[in-house]
């Protein structure tokens, strides 16, 4: 099976160096190591390169608040950074700084090039200035409403909600949100990226490249809306580097930050002689993949190669863009506790949790991805503990009290189908790898786990054993569950590459791809270690503490941050009504709920609703039948898992018995607003 050996270049995006890598960042690096591992394994010569994205106004701010130089906050963020990826074992062979000389050496040759090649105009434009702070606003400071789309609340430089990118002064309704006023518009000197000089080419490769459906969608839709010059100038005060004859400009953070995929990976060949023009000159053998989340790939489909070709380098073999993660089917929040520091999941868990969780979501498609905690917890319980580990810990004891720990590679006839069958999916399993069909790969992986848990369940070693200690069919039963977990857990060593080490010692044997496809087994008498527990099931105790940490993380405790604001509009939308509650039931199997028939009285055609209220714990049936309460009369019927709820009556209190739901019977009559 021995297919050529592969150059490959590939990269993760660079992640700003003004605040800590997340869970959601992890998808990603997560995503990029299985696929760099799983490279390597396969004999290919395959580099991931990696490094801090240092510039920009947000990290001068932050230093700024922190009383620190900008360069102390990246310093001390970087060293965060690569201690939060080699603990969940992200594993780059280079990770560097945008705030380099490599980088700086970089983007200014790149700059003259385009210069040179007439692709930099400059010119006069309208800038907003903050007439109270009085400076130029860099984009990140200019808010308001998207151009393209309309989206409310909006950055300066591009639109979270459909991703266009545009300048400030293009922004409807522009506020500062350094002082919140409105800015004024001011001329100043501009450098700008000539895009649309690269229609031919940015559409060739468009077309040339397996390119995911989603984003050729989005490009067409770019290109569609008109290549317009890019804008790479930003004023002084800047943390960047300052473009070259231009005293008091300095280059937009986005112009210097890919060239930083060049600068970290120049630092890796000057430290390992290897050549950088290798990599990436017009001629290069390499392939270059850039991993990379939807957010951002405008810059990098656009941009990037046109930056690149106009700056006479290769373009990518491909881009691979992802989705972005949610928990709990929401985006990630601090009031929830469900915004998780990297820091703060290895606290409480181990890292190849969540390399497995999020395996076994990823596809090659840029759908988000949801964690669900409960889900979280059973799957890596059944999947991992429950169905694979559990080979090993159920074959291995036998093997090591009754034969000496030696191992046969004589199997029964119906585990040697198994086993071969196991292999012969590696061809399988090694295209899902490649094409990014992680999810698709464990359950192929996952089906050969519960077919060997099957076969050993039908002969019962430890029936055969009660009779007869040393009985060869114990040894051959084990030894293929030992040969079952070796192969499976060598599928799984690009996700769980702690896993795939310790049972590497355990079995006493290593495991590369060329070993997963030849279906030998391991050699007649090879002696496996004594089992040690290799992994350990998710406590649901864990989960919680990591959930509460999170939300205490940043903020003092005894706080409970307010949600994000709604206008008196959306308020002004609830039509809240005093109504009868005649009649109150206890819901069967429901510990906290009643049901409640209400009348909305005489003004609304005297209608009836049915709500379930979780107010059981304060209230009895008796003691509220009768008698007024409020409730939103317009809010959209729910279905519950105990019924439709057509409202909600209005409680306030701590819990318990304390809910305080009446509306005093004096003067109001059902059918009310309530003002
Ligand atoms: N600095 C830029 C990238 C420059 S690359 C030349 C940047 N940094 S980032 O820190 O905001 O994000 C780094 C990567 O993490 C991006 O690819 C981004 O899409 C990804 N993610 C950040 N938050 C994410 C989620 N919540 N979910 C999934 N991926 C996310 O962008
Ligand atoms: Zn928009």
């Amino acid at each position: 099976m021995s297919s050529p050996k592969r150059k490959i270049l590939v990269t993760s995006a660079l992640p700003y160096a003004n605040g800590p890598i997340h869970i959601g960042h992890l998808v990603e690096y997560i995503q990029t190591d299985i696929w760099s591992r799983f490279q390597k394994m396969c004999g290919h010569d395959c580099i991931y390169i990696c490094a801090d994205d240092a510039h920009g106004t947000p990290i001068m701010l932050k230093a700024q608040q922190e009383g620190i130089t900008p360069e102390q906050l990246i310093s001390r963020v970087s060293l965060e950074h690569q201690k939060d990826f080699f603990d969940f074992h992200v594993k780059f062979d280079n990770y560097h700084s945008t705030h380099s000389e490599e980088n700086r050496i970089h983007a200014t040759k790149i700059y003259e090039c385009l210069k040179k090649n007439g692709h930099i105009s400059s010119r006069s434009v309208v800038d907003l200035y903050d007439p109270v702070n009085k400076m130029f606003l860099p984009d990140r400071y200019v808010k308001g409403e998207c151009p393209r789309c309309h989206a409310k609340d909006q950055y300066g430089d591009n639109c979270e909600v459909c991703g266009s990118t545009y300048t400030p002064a293009e922004v409807i309704n522009p506020y500062s949100s350094v002082s919140g006023a409105t800015p004024v518009k001011k001329e100043n000197l501009h450098y700008f990226f000539k895009l649309d000089n690269f229609r031919d080419i940015l559409q060739d490769w468009i077309k040339s490249e397996s390119l995911q459906p989603e984003i050729i969608n989005k490009l067409l839709e770019w290109f569609d809306a008109g290549l317009k010059d890019w804008d790479i100038s930003r004023d002084a005060p800047y943390f960047g580097f300052e473009i070259p004859d231009a005293p008091g400009k300095f280059f937009y953070v986005w112009l210097d930050a890919p060239i930083g995929y060049m600068a970290s990976l120049q630092q890796y060949c000057d430290r390992t002689g290897k050549e950088f023009d290798a990599y990436w000159s017009r001629d290069s053998d390499y392939e270059v993949y850039h991993f990379i989340g939807k957010d951002i790939a405008y810059f990098h489909m656009l941009f990037w190669p046109a930056m690149l070709h106009g700056a006479n380098y290769r373009i990518p073999t491909a881009v691979y863009c992802h989705g972005f993660l949610t928990v709990d089917g929401q985006k990630m929040s601090k009031s929830r506790g469900t915004f998780i520091k990297a820091r703060t999941y290895l606290d409480y868990l181990n890292p190849e949790y969540l390399r497995y969780y999020f395996a076994a979501k990823l596809g090659p498609d840029v759908g988000d991805i949801d964690l669900n905690l409960s889900d979280f917890r059973q799957r890596v319980n059944s999947d991992v503990v429950g169905k694979l580990v559990n080979i090993a810990s159920r074959c291995s004891g036998f093997i090591y009290k009754y034969f000496d720990g030696k191992l046969t590679s004589r199997f029964l006839k119906d585990c040697q189908d198994i086993f071969q069958d196991a292999v012969r999916h590696n061809q399988q399993i090694r295209e899902l790898y490649e094409s990014r069909s992680y999810s698709h790969a464990i359950r192929v992986i996952m089906a050969h786990a519960d077919a060997t848990n099957q076969v050993i369940d039908t002969h019962k070693p430890w029936e055969l054993a009660k009779k007869e200690a040393s009985n060869y069919k114990v040894q051959q039963i084990c030894s293929f569950g030992l040969n079952m977990y070796r192969q499976l857990a060598g599928y799984l060593k690009p996700i769980m590459p702690e896993l795939a080490e310790k049972s590497e010692t355990f079995l006493n044997v290593e495991t590369n791809w060329k070993d997963l496809a030849s279906g030998i087994p391991m050699p007649e008498d090879h002696m496996i270690n004594e089992f040690k527990p290799l992994i350990t099931r998710i406590e649901k105790e864990s989960i919680d503490k990591m959930v509460e940490d999170s939300k205490q993380a940043d903020m003092p405790s005894n706080q409970d941050p307010i949600d994000d604001e709604v206008t008196f509009e959306d308020f002004a939308k609830l039509d809240l009504r005093v109504a009868r509650i005649i009649q109150a039931d206890i819901v069967e199997g429901a510990d906290k709920l009643l049901k409640l028939t209400l009348d909305l009285g005489k003004p609304t055609g005297n209608e009836h609703r049915t709500v379930l209220a979780g107010i059981k714990s304060a209230y009895s049936p008796e003691e509220i039948e009768g008698r007024l309460t409020i409730v939103i009369a317009n809010l959209m019927p729910r279905k519950m898992r105990f019924g439709t709820s057509e409202g909600m009556v209005l409680a306030a209190g701590p819990g318990g018995k304390d809910i305080f739901l009446l509306q005093p019977d004096s003067g109001a009559e059902p059918g009310m607003r309530v003002k």
